[in-house]
């Protein structure tokens, strides 16, 4: 197994994740584990930035000749006008997780997304094209899963909220983004689309923290022919990831997701094929 390098010189490059707070991120034990594994002259340290120093700190990025950094609660949103450009898929979600210095200028993008699609794949064996879809919560990671779901050409995406004005504002923004119908749900419609839909994402915040009990969704909606995904994780399985196995259901919690975008953004800074097994080891050891 690999273990993190400890040989910084001179020549040695920077990565980073600004956060607040940032000490339980995975996200430097991820890289640094890549980065040893493929031999490659580069660190990734973490950051706690509270939001009033998160101009100065990106301003930072740029002076020091940082090759890149993840941004992660609650500067997603915030960093972004403080950046050089920014994609539009990152514009879409309204946040940046990623960002990669490119002679100077800082340039931000979401791998959240394509984090979510290759999590999907990877539990499925396929995308979600052609996939109905019901997704639960329209915070910043419902945006990210609504974008990825119209991106990838889902049948259709059902969309509940317990505020629905918020998941009105995502319906109406996920027209703008493709041909993918996306309809609001109540909670009682979205228990009964169940033998509608083959995929139920939770993107609500349900589930956080060890010991939680409550699901988003009554479990005995799920049965065998669902994947369920939870994008909440922690070292135990989720109560719904957890319910929806004992149903015969796939029941996948946000880990995988989680090596998937770490392995996207390796990709932009590196140019390399991430060493995905490494990084899914350091996720999967608890
Ligand atoms: P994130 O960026 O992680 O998505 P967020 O923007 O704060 O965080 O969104 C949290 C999501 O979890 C929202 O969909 C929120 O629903 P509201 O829009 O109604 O607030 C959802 N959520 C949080 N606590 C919840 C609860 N107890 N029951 C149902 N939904 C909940």
């Amino acid at each position: 197994m690999a273990e993190p390098r400890s040989g910084i010189r001179g020549t040695t490059g920077v990565l980073a994740i600004l956060g607040h707070p940032v000490g339980h991120s995975r996200s430097p034990q991820i890289h640094n584990a890549a980065f040893a594994a493929q031999g490659l002259d580069l660190v990734y340290v973490a950051h706690d930035v509270p939001p009033a120093l998160l101009p100065p700190a990106v301003a930072g990025l740029r002076a020091l000749g940082v090759r890149g950094a993840n941004i992660t609660v609650p500067h997603k949103q915030a960093v972004i006008p403080l950046l050089d450009d920014v994609d539009d898929l990152a514009r879409r979600v309204g946040a940046v997780n990623t960002i990669v210095n490119r002679d100077s200028r800082l340039w931000g993008t979401n791998t959240d997304v394509s984090g979510f699609l290759g999590a999907v794949e990877h539990a499925w064996g396929r995308s979600p094209s052609g996939a109905r879809c019901l997704v639960l919560g329209a915070g910043g990671a419902g945006r990210a899963v609504v974008a990825a779901l119209v991106g990838a050409g889902a049948d259709r995406v059902y969309l509940y909220n317990r505020t629905p004005e918020r998941a009105l504002d995502l319906c109406r923004a996920a027209a703008g983004w493709g041909a993918v119908p996306c309809r609001t749900v109540s909670l009682e419609e979205a228990v009964q689309l169940g033998p509608e839909v083959e995929l139920i994402v939770n993107a609500t915040s349900v589930g956080l923290g060890e010991g939680v009990k409550e699901t988003p969704i009554p479990v005995d909606m799920v049965t065998r022919r669902h994947l369920v995904m939870d994008l909440v994780y922690g070292a135990e399985p989720t109560s719904l990831v957890a319910a929806a196995r004992k149903r015969g259901a796939i029941g996948l919690d946000g880990r995988e997701m989680l090596v998937r975008q770490a392995a996207a953004a390796y990709e932009l800074w590196t140019g390399r094929k991430a060493p995905i097994d490494v990084m899914r080891d350091q996720v999967m050891r608890g």
